[in-house]
């Protein structure tokens, strides 16, 4: 099901400072080859990655946010103690329960803060967007801190080639503020979602429906389960539509977009986006090469790589969109 597509004639809302976080610990697909039948010509053929990286032991979903979400306030020049909202976008939690934006709460010291989780996969971080510029354009909120963070090490079965190779963890973050002087502003936004889906992509154990039980322990329930093909074909078309949803709702048109920041899954999946949409390749950031995917984080961390690169400069029209779990999609148009 699509959402009805929304620009919105509220209070604008903008984004004033981004942030990212990566763990130290590098894993390239030559370490792979140790691990799994597979070969660094294969991974970098297939899907553009080379290398990923991995958090370490005792670093958890909440550290790695923390650390994204400090450089986000800082470029916002917002303390934590301001902070009204804090939205973590996460399938890798700290724990069920409580949600990992109450630790990054803690961790931040951003105790006024309403903080909750949402679990949209690879699109949450662009739901949480949406979620936050809702709630400043018709809740009184000032300001909102949304993060995408992931420890998916912590959840991929190191020995299954299909999916070992495609993940990895990183954290990326972004302020939004009330747009106050009719500048850079989020233009529109678009969400989608099929149930009818949930089997291609998931983490079948660990939840309710299928507790991990001594009887059980050694089949790896809890690590992530993917029909690649199949993810290919939806993520495609998916992704695309919903292009098409929030640039035409922003009242733009393709050759108007300045850079697309699309999910980086997978290089096949951008370049067939762009080729469809008719957009340059020059205008498309990537660095999937070096991190893989980071599901809820990536869109974010790639975010925060091409703002601070100087990709983005004020009054550009960029495209965020995404594709995950679910199934689900997401888009944006942004003045910035
Ligand atoms: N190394 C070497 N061979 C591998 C491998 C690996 N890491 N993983 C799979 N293979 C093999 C398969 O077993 C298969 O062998 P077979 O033909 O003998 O059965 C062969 O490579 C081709 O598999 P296929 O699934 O057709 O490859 P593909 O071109 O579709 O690429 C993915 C596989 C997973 C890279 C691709 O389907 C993909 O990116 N899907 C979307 C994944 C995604 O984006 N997920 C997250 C969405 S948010």
């Amino acid at each position: 099901m699509d959402q009805a597509d929304h620009a919105s004639t509220l209070q604008p809302v903008r984004i004033a400072g981004t942030g990212s976080y990566l763990p130290e610990k590098i894993l390239t697909n030559h370490d792979l080859e140790k691990l799994v039948e597979t070969s660094d010509e294969w991974i970098t053929s297939r899907t553009g990655i080379k290398e990923r990286r991995i958090a370490a032991d005792g670093e958890s979903t909440s550290d790695l946010a923390t650390n994204a979400a400090r450089k986000a306030l800082e470029q916002a020049d917002i303390a934590p103690e301001d902070v009204q909202l804090i939205i973590v976008a996460t399938i890798t939690p700290d724990t069920l329960t409580p949600a990992t934006a109450c630790y990054v709460q803690e961790k931040l010291g951003a105790h006024g803060a309403v903080a909750f989780d949402v679990s949209a996969a690879c699109s949450g971080f662009l739901y949480a967007m949406e979620l936050a510029k809702s709630l400043i354009a018709t809740g009184g909120r000032t300001n909102a801190l949304i993060i995408g963070a992931e420890k998916l090490s912590a959840f991929v079965n190191w020995s299954d080639r299909n999916t070992c190779v495609l993940f990895g963890d990183g954290a990326g973050a972004a302020v939004l503020v009330p747009s106050e002087n009719g500048g850079g502003r989020i233009l529109s936004s678009h969400l989608g979602t099929d149930g009818r889906q949930t089997e291609l992509l998931n983490i079948p154990g660990g939840g309710s429906c299928c507790p991990i039980t001594i009887e059980n322990a050694d089949q790896q329930l809890a690590t992530l389960a993917m029909q690649g093909r199949e993810v290919f074909k939806h993520a495609v078309n998916a992704m695309k539509r919903a292009s098409e949803h929030a640039i035409e709702t922003a009242h733009l048109t393709a050759g108007d977009i300045d850079l697309v920041i699309p999910h980086q899954a997978n290089l096949r999946i951008i370049d067939a986006i762009v080729d469809r949409l008719e957009i340059p390749k020059d205008n498309v950031f990537i660095n999937l090469e070096k991190y893989g995917n980071t599901s809820a984080a990536a869109v974010a961390i790639a975010l925060d790589e091409a703002n601070r690169q100087g990709r983005i400069k004020s009054g550009d029209h960029i495209l965020l969109v995404a594709f995950g779990a679910g199934l689900t999609w997401a888009s944006a148009a942004i003045k910035w």
